[in-house]
Parts: C-alpha cells; structure tokens; sequence
C-alpha cells in the first residue's frame, strides 16, 4: 500500500498578521504543485486569514484543541472552531504542550476524541527524552504513549507524529536508520488490522539538508516541520525531498 506523504509546518507561538501571505511565497519557491500532501499549523489567530487567500493544496490545521465541545472554558479553542475556520487536521499531544501545560496520554487522548468528533484528523504526537534514549528504553516509552494517547478509530483517520523530545528544536536528529526502526515499531503496535494505511510521520530538526534521507525510510510518512516551516524556501525544499 502507498501512503501520501504528508509535509506538516508547525510554527508553534510564532507569526503576526503581516505573515498572512506566507501561502504565496511558499507557492513561489516552489514553483509547482506538491507531490504530497502539505499543512499549515500557524497560530489561531492567523487561521482565518490564511484561509481566506491560500492555493486549495494548502491544508490548515491547528496546534492544539480542547477536549471539551464547547462551554465554560476559558482561552481553550475547540477543535468545532478550528474545523469552522477550515482546519483539517490539529496537532495534539505535542512534547512542548506535555512539558508546559503537563498534559498526559489521557488528556492527549480526551483531544483526539474531540478532533475526531468533530471531523479533524488528529495528528498525535509521542517521543522518548535524552535519557529515556540513553538507557535504552527509548522504543518502550514511545509504544506505551502511543496506546495510551490513541483514540479508537480507523489508521486512515489519524496522523501519529514521532518527535524524540531531544530533537526538537536543537539541530540534533534522529538518524533515518533509528527513525525507521521507531516508525516500525509503532506500526506494529498499532491496534487495528489496517496499519499499513497508518500515516507516521517524524519530527524534530527536519531541515532541507536531512529532509530526502528521513523521507526515503519505508515506515516514514512524512514530516511535522518546526524551525524550518517558518521560511518559505526552506519549507519548500523539503516539500521538495518528496519523490
Ligand atoms: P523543529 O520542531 O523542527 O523546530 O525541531 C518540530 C516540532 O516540534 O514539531
């Protein structure tokens, strides 16, 4: 089975209103439509905007949705608004959002059931620390937050993005070699019996120099791009890696 690939940006908390044409100078650098699939996640606060002017190959996706539908809480953003505003798919689960907000599997979880209520892929994100890589437990770690973070649901409406937290923004990546290794085993842990439609991609300093090789694995399905997403040409290039 051949999977899509999927090339996610994440600006986290970056991007103002004068970054609303982003869309076009991404669509200049690369001169043509993309082989695969590729997605915006800027803040909300950009979202509508970039909807209003953007090619119709350019997905949106938010960042982070509450798993309330709606009500009484404060400042969260549910994923019914996110999809009003012409968001496909929202990240959740995200190492930051763990970290900085404490979120657990269960509460990742509660998320993606929200995401799929309301018609949004959710894109579900797990990965080891230095030291959990270190002392080798690195692949039972991200297995076990795996189950517990998956909603139930068929492999082709859920993203799972593989991030090892000491990746992330720091320049240092994961080898194609132990990125694939990674990616298989989360297939093989997968639940249901249709894994092989099961779109996992990594994340965690993907720039256009390492793009082609982590692309190239078998098991990776794409990208969730951080740094690299907020400059058009560099975001292009490893849209580009994609053959
Ligand atoms: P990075 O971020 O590409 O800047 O490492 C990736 C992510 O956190 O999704």
């Amino acid at each position: 089975m051949t999977r899509r690939k999927l090339v996610a940006g994440n600006w986290k908390m970056n991007g103002l209103v004068k970054d609303r044409d982003f869309p076009k100078a991404l669509s200049d650098a690369l001169g043509e439509e993309p082989r695969c699939d590729v997605l915006l996640c800027p803040p909300v606060t950009l979202l509508p905007l970039i909807a209003a002017d953007k090619p119709d190959w350019l997905l949106l996706g938010g960042q982070d949705c509450a798993p309330q539908a709606s009500g009484a809480h404060t400042g969260d953003v549910s994923a019914a608004m996110l999809a009003d505003v012409g968001c496909m798919h929202v990240i959740v689960g995200h190492s930051e959002r763990r970290a900085d907000h404490g979120e657990t599997n269960q509460l990742v979880k509660a998320k993606a059931i929200a995401a799929l209520d309301a018609g949004l892929r959710p894109i579900v994100c797990v990965g080891e620390t230095l030291d959990e890589r270190e002392s080798g437990e690195a692949e039972a770690v991200v297995v076990s937050q795996f189950l517990a973070s998956l909603p139930e649901c068929a492999a082709d409406k859920i993203v799972i993005a593989y991030e090892p937290v000491w990746a992330i923004g720091t320049g240092r990546t994961a080898t194609p070699e132990d990125a694939q290794a990674m990616h298989d085993a989360i297939r093989a842990a997968w639940p249901g019996d249709d894994a092989a439609a099961l779109r996992i991609v990594y994340g965690g300093s993907m720039n256009p120099g390492n793009a082609e090789s982590l692309l190239q694995q078998s098991d990776i399905d794409g990208g969730l791009v951080g740094g690299a997403s907020l400059k058009p040409q560099d975001f292009a290039r490893i849209i580009q890696s994609v053959r």
